[in-house]
């Protein structure tokens, strides 16, 4: 824990990590150089870079004038996590301290209703990561991720970016969105509410043939026809592009006036078929990547955030990753 008798500069702060990328490319944080006062602290941070949570340590001081005539105080919280816009204070086990901190939390709300502060506990961590949809980390299967590609919020960012630039080049025009089971449940929910036009929205489902690489038939075809309609083929990811490439070849015999490409991730380096992509959320390395919708053995698909899966994961692309379902 911080000493909270004397005040700290405003800005001392650690360098913030998780803000979304500027490009549509994953990027590597700077290393920060932030000296905790305690190690519960540096344990928490590294929770919140985990899930690429962005952080602020100690950002500034809040003047606690005393009720009954006593010396001024000072109060800096722990943390300060810029998308949930809350302090944290971390409190340890000891009574006398906790004691001090709750009266000192109190007083701060007291005296700055519209400043959100909590008090956690070290075995509380789980609850704000809750916040963010983890809920406790046991039931996520968050276990075996070894890392967070893009957290929640650089996910929805992204989202709403594609979403902007789909609404304005095809205002006027009659648009179906057409998604490929499971993988794009998330990203077709995020984005149709993100697009401002009247649009319609398709799914189709394919499976795979185990033994033959590439293979694809249409386990669910279209419900309404496409016919002259401006589609844009909603994807998860684009891996070798043999999916994408099927079904595409497959929407255009159905004469639609025009058809495009939206993909979530593009993992370019793989590709083995040449696919036009329009719009792309992010390029990704050739890593395998679950949650948000994608699959490893069916599970994961719930995650909020898009993480790779620990090495040792055993894993067989070709019969488990690629789920029958997509
Ligand atoms: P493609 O035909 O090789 O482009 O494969 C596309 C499909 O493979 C996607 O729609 C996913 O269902 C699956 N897939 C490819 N890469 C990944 C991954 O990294 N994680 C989860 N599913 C993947
Ligand atoms: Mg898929």
């Amino acid at each position: 824990m911080a000493k909270e008798s004397e005040p700290r500069k405003p800005g001392k702060s650690g360098k913030q990590a998780g803000a979304a990328p500027e490009s549509a490319q994953p990027q590597e944080k700077p290393p920060r150089q932030v000296t905790f006062a305690h190690p519960s602290e540096e344990e928490f941070a590294k929770i919140l870079d985990f899930y690429r949570i962005e952080w602020q340590y100690e950002p500034r001081s809040f003047p606690l004038p005393p009720e009954d005539g006593g010396a001024l105080e000072m109060f800096t919280p722990d943390f300060y996590l810029p998308e949930l816009d809350e302090y944290i204070e971390l409190t340890t086990l000891r009574q006398s301290l906790v004691t001090a901190k709750n009266r000192k939390v109190r007083r701060l709300r007291q005296l700055y209703p519209d400043v959100k502060v909590r008090l956690l506990y070290k075995k509380d961590y789980h609850r704000i990561l809750a916040k963010y949809g983890y809920g406790p980390l046991g039931q996520a299967k968050v276990e075996g991720v070894h890392h967070v590609l893009f957290s929640e919020s650089q996910i929805q960012k992204r989202v709403r970016e594609l979403g902007r630039e789909i609404s304005k080049e095809y205002a006027g025009k009659q648009l179906v969105l057409v998604g490929v089971l499971k993988g794009v449940v998330c990203f077709m929910s995020d984005l149709m509410r993100n697009i401002t036009l009247p649009l319609q929205v398709e799914f189709m489902a394919v499976s795979y043939y185990r033994h033959v690489a590439g293979a694809v038939r249409i386990a669910k075809d279209l419900d309404r026809s496409i016919t002259g309609a401006h589609v844009i083929m909603v994807e998860d990811i684009v891996d070798t592009g043999m999916t994408l490439n099927y079904i595409l070849n497959y929407l255009e015999g159905h004469k639609p006036a025009s058809l495009s490409v939206c993909t979530l991730l593009d993992k370019r380096s793989r590709r083995l078929v040449d696919v036009p992509l329009k719009y792309i959320g992010f390029e990704i390395p050739d890593e395998f990547v679950v949650g948000y919708g994608l699959d490893y053995g069916e599970e994961y698909r719930n995650l909020p955030f898009i993480g790779v899966l620990k090495p040792e994961t055993p894993f067989d692309f070709e019969k488990k990753a690629k789920s029958p379902t997509g």
